[in-house]
């Protein structure tokens, strides 16, 4: 297939994966999937990033639970991508410089860098055939999976990219039209009409309907606050990751 066209039918057709074939990819693949990705943009070409690779069965079973042992946490691969403040400054304090990172921009910027990581690691792997799906539950537990990690002061899990070869298909879901989010010049007033419009390619869609359905909510909406996403977990895990951060030496 001419290339121009392979590009254009991946971005097209591009959807996460959470089932996998049991095969792991090669190591030597996922390094050259690696060398690929580092050329994403990154802070003043500090790389304020690192990442994990798991592939150990016992190491992956020590890591599933931090990800509620999730469908796509069962994939052969997991890589911990980390915001990473640590490894440059220990240049640094072997190079006669005084580092200072361990602040909000400092955190900041590694987490840019490391979700720039993450998202250029994403396309370089589907393009190579494999599947992914990054794990939100990362930041959840990141004192769990930093234990298990051993991952250091100045080091705080941004997200971790389950991956592996895809197991039977999976259905692309629906986007928002590009005037609900791409907007020209200034930020434009919705009225509550435009936003039932806007939203209107997720609230009418039949999957959608019946999901409000089985968890007996009257909106979609519902459903993110009330099933998905409600405050009693948001809240809870929000201190707890504040700790984290504070405990990996951030003055927040
Ligand atoms: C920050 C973030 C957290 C996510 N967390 C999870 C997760 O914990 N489990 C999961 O199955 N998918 C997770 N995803 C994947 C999204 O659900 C998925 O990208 C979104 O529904 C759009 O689907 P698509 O990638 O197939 O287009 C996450 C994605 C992001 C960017």
């Amino acid at each position: 297939m001419d290339p121009k066209q392979f590009n254009m039918e991946y971005f097209n057709s591009r959807r996460s994966v959470r089932s996998f074939k049991e095969q792991a990819p090669e190591p030597a693949l996922i390094d050259a999937i690696l060398r690929l990705a580092m050329r994403a943009p990154n802070t003043g070409n500090m790389q304020l990033y690192s990442v994990i690779i798991t592939r150990d069965k016992q190491a992956l079973k020590a890591l599933r639970p931090a990800h509620f042992c999730q469908p796509a946490s069962m994939a052969p691969v997991l890589i911990t991508v980390c915001a990473d403040v640590r490894r440059f400054e220990r240049w640094c304090q072997v190079s006669n410089a005084v580092p200072e990172f361990r602040n909000l921009q400092g955190l900041t910027a590694a987490v840019i860098d490391a979700s720039l990581l993450a998202q250029q690691i994403t396309t370089v792997a589907e393009m190579k055939g494999l599947g992914t799906c990054w794990l939100g539950t990362t930041t959840y537990n990141a004192p769990e999976i930093a234990e298990v990690l051993h991952l250091p002061q100045g080091v705080v899990p941004v997200g971790t990219l389950a991956m592996g070869w895809p197991e039977g298909d999976t259905a692309q879901c629906e986007r928002l039209p590009l005037e609900a989010w791409a907007y020209h010049e200034t930020y434009p007033d919705f009225s509550d009409a435009d936003i039932k419009r806007l939203y209107a390619v997720k609230d009418d869609l039949a999957e959608n309907q019946k999901f409000v359905e089985e968890n007996g909510k009257q909106t979609l909406a519902q459903v993110f606050t009330d099933v998905r996403y409600p405050a009693s977990n948001s809240e809870p895990f929000s201190t707890k990751f504040k700790d984290y951060l504070l405990k990996a030496g951030f003055r927040l």
